[in-house]
């Protein structure tokens, strides 16, 4: 029996104010709980991924639109609309990675809630590289590197500064003004402040590097096969789609390369230019037997993060938990499910008066 015909809608107003109210490290710390949860207790059986798809395209400008489905069955299913256009910082001042999540009642098909997917993508992408650095870098890691300075680096210098006591991060971007402008950005959280440097020192120097850039599909691979800290992990985040990869192929042979979520990284990921023996287990094992994994603390290790469905499905319910607690959010009848089962036009005969038709006079141009 369904009891609400309503949609949840957590505008972006809506979900920062509930960051705002429970404070930006809480939301983190919760994430990354709640997300790590979801991992130990991930069962294939009982969840169902299609792969992601969308339309990819040159046209007005470089980009594309796609679609990350997951269904946990007998529960609901959750699915990320998620816009990728690289140009948009600097053609329209608008993020690169634009989307919305939504969730689907499998009893109804009912929108049972849509929320803004900006800020939650950027906290859930960081989340998930923390769970996996933690498992993955020394615990008395002082240096961070990032190549790529965006949106996804602020969240994740934010991330990681609240589980390491970084000394210093290092920083390069190709747009110099990303690079420098990153210290601004970082300067409300307390991290530690971002030096500008080549990407030589960045591998020379870091304990942690975290790559996420718009390289260009066949752009690859960021730097040179470089000196490094033999027990260097690397969080690679924007390889996230065939040909779009960020790492040297010799660095990613020599490590212990871990896929977020296997069948995607093997399409989209690092993963897609190794050999399945070259792949390492995926984070969900990692997460179900830590031990296992501990000794790898001392060696090149690589986090291959494509993004995951499941970790949108976390988010969106702890939003709208959060949210749902301070009253945030509104109902809106989204789909019209108030007349007859059988009878779409119901409403014309429902006794309100019709609207007055506006009449507006034009004129063509000559
Ligand atoms: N794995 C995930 O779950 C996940 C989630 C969100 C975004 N992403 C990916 O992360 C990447 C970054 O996203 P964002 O939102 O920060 O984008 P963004 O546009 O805000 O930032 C990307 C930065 O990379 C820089 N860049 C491009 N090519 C470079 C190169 N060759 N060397 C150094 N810097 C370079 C750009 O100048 C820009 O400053 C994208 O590729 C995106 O698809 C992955």
């Amino acid at each position: 029996m369904l009891t609400s015909s309503a949609t949840l809608v957590l505008s972006s107003d809506a979900v920062e104010a509930t960051v705002r109210h429970h404070g930006l490290d809480q939301t983190l710390a919760l994430l990354v709980d709640r997300l790590e949860e979801a991992m130990v207790r991930h069962d294939s059986a009982r969840t169902v991924t299609p792969a992601r798809s969308g339309f990819n395209y040159e046209r007005p400008h470089p980009g594309l639109v796609e679609w990350m489905p997951i269904h946990e069955l007998g529960r609901d299913i959750t699915i990320k609309v998620v816009g990728y256009h690289p140009k948009n910082p600097a053609t329209f001042g608008l993020p690169t990675i634009v989307s919305t999540i939504s969730a689907y009642d499998t009893a109804t098909g009912h929108l049972s809630c849509l929320m803004d997917g900006v800020l939650p993508t950027a906290l859930r992408t960081a989340a998930a590289t923390v769970i996996a650095t933690r498992r993955f870098a020394r615990p008395d890691s002082r240096t961070l590197g990032l190549i790529g300075c965006g949106a996804q680096a602020v969240a994740h210098v934010h991330a990681l500064s609240r589980y390491y006591d970084f000394d210093r991060i290092l920083v390069h971007d190709v747009s110099e003004p990303a690079a420098r402008s990153l210290r601004e950005r970082c300067a409300a959280f307390g991290a530690a402040q971002p030096e500008v440097c080549d990407p030589a020192e960045i591998l020379r120097e870091s304990d942690i590097l975290l790559t996420a850039t718009s390289v260009d599909v066949g752009g690859g691979p960021l730097f040179g096969d470089l000196p490094h800290r033999p027990h260097l992990h690397v969080n690679a985040i924007g390889s996230d789609f065939p040909g779009k990869t960020e790492l040297p192929l010799s660095l990613l042979r020599r490590a212990y390369v871990c896929p977020d979520f296997r069948p995607q990284a093997v399409i989209e990921g690092e993963c897609q230019r190794l050999q399945p023996e070259e792949i390492g287990d995926d984070i969900v094992a990692v997460c179900q037997d830590p031990k296992a994994y501990a000794h790898l603390r001392n060696r090149l290790t690589v986090y291959d993060s494509t993004g995951w469905s499941l970790q949108d499905q976390v988010a969106l319910r702890l939003f709208a938990e959060l949210a749902g607690e301070l009253g945030l959010g509104e109902y809106l009848e989204i789909e019209n499910t108030g007349g007859a089962a059988n009878n779409p036009y119901e409403f014309l005969g429902a006794d309100i008066a019709p609207v007055p038709v506006l009449t507006v006079e034009t004129t063509r141009p000559a």
